[in-house]
């Protein structure tokens, strides 16, 4: 058993706390993984706004890498000393899902076997099944996803979450090919990745929306060909305009409310695609004139993760990274303690910074 300190969210709204936490050590087809850094994304702070379940106290932090710092029976993907990004989807190969060749939608993905705790014995809900804001964490080994070691673990890690969804929401769940118009609603993180993932596969148009004129500056940054500050201007107008009158082809929200979904939906060519990876909470509701589903034709889509099939795809989006491709670097605007994540939920609601990343 081990003893280390972990920002737990331990009742809705309320601020996060660092709390000593017993990690067990691996049991069979488990890895304990020693956390060298972890951003701080939106999902964490819809945790501990209760938006996402009641299940507290939550042991949060979800985009880590780190080193296997021990193994356990029947574990033959990593070994100790291996460099990792830390996988929320570990297909289970069994589920009706996988058994369809369609492992990136796994309906049950692979978590350890053992639970966290506090000190008394209360178990912990670990965010997407991980938890990492903390020195260890246990996770089953098919999370544990080897990386190039030479990658900076800060930047790896955000392929763990939040980039990565945005990366696949444009690449995998919204087809973004050659000569593409693409429009992204919400330059955070996960925007950005989308323009940026929409920049890789050789989009025409990238036109990033917010309502916040600085992310639009570094949207610029990651690709974005136009912006549109859809506070000052209508942002299904604008798109319009961009595209010779006609939408873009892949409108991908990435905010997680009704008003930027209807601007995705309006703002799409006929037949276009609509990608939402933006997480709505339980209440939200969107209201869709039906004969618009039905004659604007093409496809409405939701992207848990990016589609992405962690094995495959973490590895390459760090080649790529390390091949000066795709710039990593550019989504860690700073370096925090473990002792700062409410700070940086704050600094995240002020729109001050893209992702602030804990260092162990
Ligand atoms: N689907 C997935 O697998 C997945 C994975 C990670 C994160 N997410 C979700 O993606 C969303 C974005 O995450 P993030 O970390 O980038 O968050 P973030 O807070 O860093 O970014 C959100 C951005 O949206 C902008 N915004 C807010 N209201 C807006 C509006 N009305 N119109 C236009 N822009 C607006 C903000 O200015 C900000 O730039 C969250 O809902 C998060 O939970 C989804
Ligand atoms: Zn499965
Ligand atoms: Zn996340």
């Amino acid at each position: 058993m081990n003893k280390v300190q972990a920002v737990l969210s331990k009742g809705k709204g309320t601020p996060v706390s660092l709390e000593t936490i017993l990690v067990p050590d691996p049991g069979p087809g488990e890895v304990l993984v020693k956390v060298q850094a972890c951003g701080v994304c939106h999902t964490d702070l819809h945790y501990r706004e209760g938006a996402i379940g009641d299940d507290f106290p939550y042991f949060l932090g979800h985009e880590a890498a780190g080193v296997v710092e021990k193994i356990g029976d029947d574990v033959d993907n990593v070994a100790p000393g291996d460099f990792v990004i830390v996988a929320w989807r570990a297909p289970c190969a069994t589920c009706r899902s996988c058994l369809r060749g369609r492992p990136w939608y796994c309906f049950d993905s692979r978590n350890a076997a053992q639970p966290m705790t506090l000190e008394d014995g209360t178990p912990l809900s670990p965010a997407l099944g991980i938890g990492a804001f903390a020195e260890l964490t246990l996770v089953a080994a098919g999370q544990a996803v080897k990386v190039d070691p030479k990658a900076d673990a800060k930047a790896a890690g955000l392929i763990g979450c939040g980039i990565m969804a945005g990366l696949g929401a444009a690449i995998n769940t919204g087809g973004v090919s050659r000569g593409d118009s693409v429009a992204v609603f919400g330059c955070g993180g996960v925007g950005d990745a989308a323009i940026a993932g929409a920049k890789l596969a050789g989009a025409h148009t990238v036109i990033a929306v917010d309502i916040d004129d600085r992310k639009l500056e570094w949207a610029k940054g990651f690709g974005a060909t136009h912006t549109v500050n859809s506070r000052e201007v209508d942002a299904v107008e604008a798109i319009q305009g961009i595209t010779g009158g006609n939408g873009a082809d892949v409108c991908i929200e990435a905010v997680g409310l009704p008003q930027t979904y209807e601007q995705a939906f309006f703002a799409r060519d006929l037949a276009g695609t609509v990608v939402l990876v933006g997480v709505p909470s339980p209440e939200m509701k969107i209201e869709l004139p039906m004969i618009e589903v039905f004659g604007r034709g093409g496809q409405l889509k939701s992207s848990w993760y990016g589609d992405c099939l962690p094995t495959r795809d973490f590895p390459m989006y760090i080649d790529l990274y390390m091949q000066g491709r795709l710039d990593l670097d550019g989504f860690v605007s700073e370096s925090i303690g473990i002792g700062d994540v409410e700070e940086a939920f704050h600094k995240m609601e002020r729109g001050e910074v893209l992702r602030s990343v804990v260092v162990m």
